[in-house]
């Protein structure tokens, strides 16, 4: 049966680990369903791991359309996560809903935006019409230019405030919340208070689930790669045995190890 917001949310319960990787095309979408991939995320990143930018922010709703176009010819199984980019949400909560009916409309089948307590407004509106949210907290890359860069939130003072984002979003009506560099026993706090998924990269083991970029994964993003992946094609002969064993190693718990976290 194919995966849904409720498959989630029975796993957390359950505490079976959920796994998310991030696909752009057909081919890959395809590969990770076959591999049992619980979530594919066709994330923003993909204009850094697609189009060769520093940054997501140049991608528009068009080009996260047309690649949830592509993804949701090759899935059949996984769920599709849309992720709203940069601009195409901040304006208003209609603006919001504007643009995930689009991404719906492109396949997804739910929808990922940045922010927490600042984004209850436009969650809410969205879960009102039909629309699962996925928020996601810590560091969120289309702020990249106001945080100083891509760098571990949470610590000291500001963990309380991430905390306190992932309740709003829980209560404003999100089905998992993404929490990106954020110490491991932070992200370890966040799952055990809310009663939504948690999924995190770069956010330490104890998360309900673990999501990767695609190109960090198998190793062929040409620039550096975070500390937090892991190249799974190096010790596999292929793409689909690569991501086999990422999906092997999530539920086991081998993944993400102590190297690929942050206290
Ligand atoms: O765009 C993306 O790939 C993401 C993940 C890093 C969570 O948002």
């Amino acid at each position: 049966m194919a995966v849904t917001v409720t498959t989630l949310k029975k796993m957390k319960d359950a505490g079976d680990k959920i796994t998310w990787l991030t696909a752009y095309d057909y081919s890959f979408a395809h590969a990770a369903d076959q591999a049992g991939i619980d979530s594919i995320l066709v994330g923003d990143s993909l204009g850094m791991v697609i189009q060769g930018h520093e940054t997501p922010i140049p991608v528009t709703i068009e080009d996260s359309c047309y690649h949830t176009q592509c993804v949701a010819r090759g899935a059949t199984n996984a769920m599709i996560v849309g992720d709203l980019p940069f601009g195409s949400y901040q304006v208003s909560k209609e603006q919001a809903y504007a643009n995930a009916v689009k991404l719906m409309q492109a396949g997804a089948h739910t929808i990922k935006l940045e922010g927490g307590e600042l984004q209850v407004e436009t969650i809410k509106f969205l879960a009102e019409r039909g629309i699962a949210v996925c928020a996601h907290i810590g560091l969120t890359p289309q702020s990249v230019h106001k945080l100083g860069g891509f760098r571990v939130q949470g610590r000291g003072d500001e963990a309380q405030r991430l905390i306190d984002d992932a309740i709003a979003v829980e209560e404003a009506g999100a089905f998992a919340v993404v929490l990106e560099l954020v110490p491991k026993t932070l992200a370890a706090e966040i799952t055990e208070r809310v009663g939504i998924p948690t999924i995190g990269i770069g956010a330490g083991p104890q998360c309900d689930g673990q999501v990767l970029v695609l190109q960090d994964m198998i190793g062929v993003y040409p620039k550096k790669s975070p500390k937090f992946s892991k190249n799974f094609l190096q010790d596999a002969d292929s793409i689909d045995a690569a991501i086999g064993r990422y999906v092997m190693d999530v539920k086991s718990g081998a993944f993400p190890a102590a190297e690929h976290s942050f206290s």
